[in-house]
């Protein structure tokens, strides 16, 4: 199967009432990690890079490794997606590597900085045109955009603090139009990384479901959608590491957002404790240890445990066989026509 274009990958998701984890990488392993589990679980699956991970793997490595997991997963539905670009540059490099959907995050000028070191949120009609001229680059070439309107924490906190908005529904629907972004971020009250709430996680359900009236087409994403599972963070601190009160977005509130009308899910932060945990437990276990496969392959391990449960508990388990990828060019002819 060639790769997927995201924008069908989601649409299949609405239709069917499930969510499609997107899920962060920057290595071998993690790659690995996620494939097994969506072969395991029968799932499509969106595998995402950051610009820091662009730039951890010099970009080359990462297409590579990405294009041998399609290579070797001809079953599985799979979307290469850069997650956060901050601008039309990199997201033209993504798609001559060959990514089938782009990130821009309109929401943040990255371009600028205050005095107080932090990148100032860009006014709507500036999100709007930059958002627009990603989308007009990538439709041309068949691939999918993702845009964010609100902002969220975690990398995004060097964004004002009285500037870290929710969504606002009203904005919503035109922002779908004027750009033709196939997929929203919705800013509802989550972060990113390990410490997203400091009492009970609460989140903006109706939010979704008011945006979810204003764009029925529109795919939308969920940002900082780590769960934090507690045995984790345990786990992690029982083997010397530190992280107190890290907490993250339940399993059932995800899957409420889902039945509210969120397409894609995005989590990083699990792997990384899931992979953290695993490797100090070598460490603990067996100081002698020295070959890296032998911390690494349990890290691969308890990785691809993790994402497949994820995967049956977004309900994306038992859909990969569902469609057979369409091709970046017929993406195009869609939007050539869509934009007449
Ligand atoms: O959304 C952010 C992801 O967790 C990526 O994080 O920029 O450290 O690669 P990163
Ligand atoms: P987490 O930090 O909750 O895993 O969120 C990841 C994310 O939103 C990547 O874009
Ligand atoms: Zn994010």
């Amino acid at each position: 199967m060639p790769l997927c274009p995201m924008r069908q990958m989601l649409e299949e998701a609405r239709k069917g009432g499930y969510g499609v984890g997107a899920y962060n990488v920057n290595n071998m392993e993690q790659i690995q990690a996620i494939l097994a589990a969506a072969k395991e679980t029968r799932s499509p699956v969106i595998i995402q890079a950051s610009r820091g991970a662009l730039e951890y793997s010099n970009l080359i490595y990462l297409k590579h490794l990405m294009l041998a997991a399609v290579e070797e997963n001809p079953d599985i539905p799979i979307v290469l997606h850069l997650d956060h670009g901050p601008d039309l540059k990199l997201c033209k490099e993504a798609i001559a590597l060959g990514f089938t959907s782009v990130m821009i995050d309109g929401s943040i000028d990255y371009d600028k900085k205050t005095p107080d070191g932090k990148h100032p949120a860009r006014s709507f009609e500036d999100n709007i045109r930059v958002t627009k001229e990603v989308a007009d680059y990538a439709h041309a070439r068949g691939v999918s955009v993702e845009g964010e309107l609100g902002t969220l924490g975690g990398i995004e906190d060097e964004t004002h603090a009285d500037e870290v908005l929710l969504t606002d529904p009203d904005e919503v629907e035109e922002f779908c139009k004027r750009t033709r972004v196939d997929a929203l971020a919705l800013a509802i009250g989550t972060s990113h990384g390990a410490y997203k709430f400091k009492h009970e996680p609460v989140l903006a359900m109706d939010l979704v479901t008011e945006c979810r009236k204003r764009a029925p087409d529109t795919n939308f994403v969920m940002h900082g959608s780590s769960s934090v599972p507690q045995e984790l963070v345990a786990e992690v601190n029982k083997y010397g590491g530190k992280l107190p009160g890290a907490m993250g977005v339940p399993i059932p509130s995800i899957q409420e957002a889902v039945k509210r009308g969120i397409q894609k899910i995005n989590v990083d932060t699990d792997g990384r404790l899931v992979v953290t945990a695993a490797i100090r437990k070598v460490f603990v276990e067996k100081p002698s240890e020295f070959d890296p496969r032998k911390y690494l392959g349990p890290a691969r391990d308890a990785l691809e445990k993790l994402i497949a449960s994820k995967m049956r508990d977004f309900g994306t388990a038992g859909h990969a066989g569902d469609y057979q990828a369409k091709s970046l060019e017929s993406m195009k002819t869609f939007y050539a026509k869509q934009k007449r």
